[in-house]
């Protein structure tokens, strides 16, 4: 059996389906850029039907990244596929991935069809997709749920349209390890064609076992795993990307397989993921977690200071983690802080950009002695709505709070370039400054989350805090970096006023 597993990232697609997580072509650009730094096999860059916007991304991506693969998901429907080909088709590779529901319960709630019908329009659907590429993927929506004898034969009959990769979703989450494992075995044991074919896993989190479910259809014969950055996706989110992949790596002996990614760009994928989502990283989360590799107790600490591999099984700058030293300070100059940037793939489109970010960048290191490249990433993801469409832009802040005294914050921002001051009190610092803001603009939205990151260590570190607003369905994700946390809330509540204006930004692709 090959010894490669491929990966199959679709962060930009499913782990866009979480809420507030819809991005902008541009982000989805500068993600798909840093997936390829990643050197993942395939980008599943959107769902190109689903909306006008989808497709500009998954072309755009198709343009400019050439070293993965590039997909786009489609029903089995004429329309969809043919939105799918023409996105894709400036790719150097290009992958349709079609898929339909083949368990009894979709088939008869949802799609309100008979089993015969599944088939056909399935095959109807990888031949539609040949038109366009040779590298075409289905899916079978539910498949954990579905019929085995059912499943066997929608496989083999696209297998013979032409099909080259199987996906078996775990839509809801629902399987376990040994269960997942088994199917696998049987599914490619049964299935006519099986040898010509690669056999994927794409499971999602609702037990918490996204992951392990994942590797144990690798010990079972999968050769490709569809997961996502920090583990990020509709509900709990899909399998994640880096524990899979360090997992296969760090215990070879078990899998007897690698991948073909750059471990060592792990981490600084996860944080721009993190930054352009709103969708903070928990400090305990396995590889890219800010703990994932402290030692706490003395017993530990003794430990590795004597030998490193008494308690760490991988090494920290193996993912990354090295990225995390001084990077520019108060002195470095417009050249080196563009350059630094590109080493971090971060490019901008007009020296206008760039100029902007480096007074951004001089007004932080005015501020905070060291600048990491994690401080770097936070200082441009401020410029995620798409230029021309920033309609408030935060300009000072100024708040009181003493004890036993209700706060009072005064906040300057502009409004489509005309400054306005804004006075309020609230229950703190943070609930006074989005008072003040909201005495201004009345946006009528609702508050759905606050939370606050230390997007490095020590408490000369800048805090990172997301605002999730909603307002009629919709959802955003507001992020804004600062020293001052209280300032970072403000940039935070301003830069999701600014998503929930921008017609840049697209509903959740499964809602079509
Ligand atoms: O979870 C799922 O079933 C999917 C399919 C569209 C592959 O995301
Ligand atoms: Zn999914």
């Amino acid at each position: 059996m090959d010894n490669r597993l491929i990966i199959f990232d679709t962060t930009l697609r499913d782990g866009e389906q979480s809420p507030g997580a819809s991005m902008t072509k541009d982000e989805k650009i500068r993600i798909a850029r840093q997936l390829e730094r990643l050197r993942v096999d395939v980008i599943e860059a959107g769902f190109a039907a689903s909306s006008p916007g989808d497709f500009d991304a998954i072309r755009a991506i198709a343009e400019t990244v050439k070293g993965s693969t590039v997909c786009s998901l489609a029903r089995v429907s004429e329309k969809d596929i043919r939105a799918a080909g023409e996105a894709i088709r400036p790719a150097a590779r290009g992958r349709i991935h079609t898929f339909i529901a083949t368990s009894p319960i979709h088939m008869e709630k949802k799609l309100r069809m008979n089993p015969d019908q599944v088939v056909e329009a399935a095959v109807n659907g990888v031949r539609m997709a040949l038109q366009y590429t040779d590298d075409v993927e289905f899916s079978a929506e539910d498949a954990i749920r579905s019929e085995m004898d059912f499943l066997v034969r929608v496989f083999g009959e696209v297998i013979k349209a032409g099909a080259k990769t199987i996906n078996v979703p775990d839509t809801v989450g629902y399987s376990v390890p040994g269960v997942i494992g088994d199917w696998f075995r049987q599914l490619i044991s049964k299935t006519p064609g099986a040898d010509r074919v690669v056999w994927s896993a794409h499971c999602h989190n609702d037990l918490g076992m996204a992951v392990a479910n994942s590797l144990s259809a690798v010990l079972n014969g999968a050769r490709q795993v569809e997961c996502t950055i920090n583990g990020l996706g509709e509900r709990a989110g899909n399998a994640s990307l880096e524990e899979i992949v360090m997992a296969v790596k760090v215990r070879q002996d078990v899998f007897g397989c690698d991948t073909n990614i750059d471990t060592g760009q792990i981490v600084a994928t996860s944080r721009l993921v993190s930054q352009i989502t709103g969708y903070p990283v928990q400090p305990n989360k396995a590889v890219v977690g800010a703990n994932a590799f402290a030692h706490e107790s003395g017993i530990h600490q003794d430990g590795v200071l004597k030998h490193r591999e008494t308690y760490e099984i991988m090494r920290a700058q193996d993912v990354g983690w090295s990225a995390n030293k001084i990077s520019l300070g108060k002195l470095s100059g417009r050249n080196a802080f563009k350059q630094r940037l590109v080493d971090l793939g971060i490019e901008f489109d007009s020296e206008q950009e760039l100029n902007e970010a480096f007074s951004r960048f001089k007004d932080l290191a005015d501020r905070k002695s060291e600048i990491f490249d994690e401080d770097l990433q936070a200082l441009v993801s401020g410029d995620s709505v798409e230029q021309g469409q920033e309609r408030y832009r935060f300009l000072s802040l100024s708040q009181r709070s003493e004890t036993g005294e209700r706060p009072q914050a005064r906040v300057v921002f502009s409004v489509q370039g005309q400054e306005v001051a804004a006075e309020a009190q609230g229950n703190g610092p943070v609930d006074a400054t989005v008072n003040a803001i909201e005495s201004r603009v009345s946006s009528g939205s609702e508050l759905l989350l606050f939370s606050v990151n230390a997007i490095t260590t020590g408490t000369q570190s800048q805090g990172e805090v997301t605002m999730r607003l909603s307002k009629a369905g919709r959802i955003v994700n507001g992020v804004g970096a600062d020293p001052d946390i209280v300032v970072a809330s403000a940039k935070a509540y301003l830069n999701a006023l600014n998503k929930l204006e921008s017609r840049a930004e697209k509903l959740n692709p499964q809602l079509v």
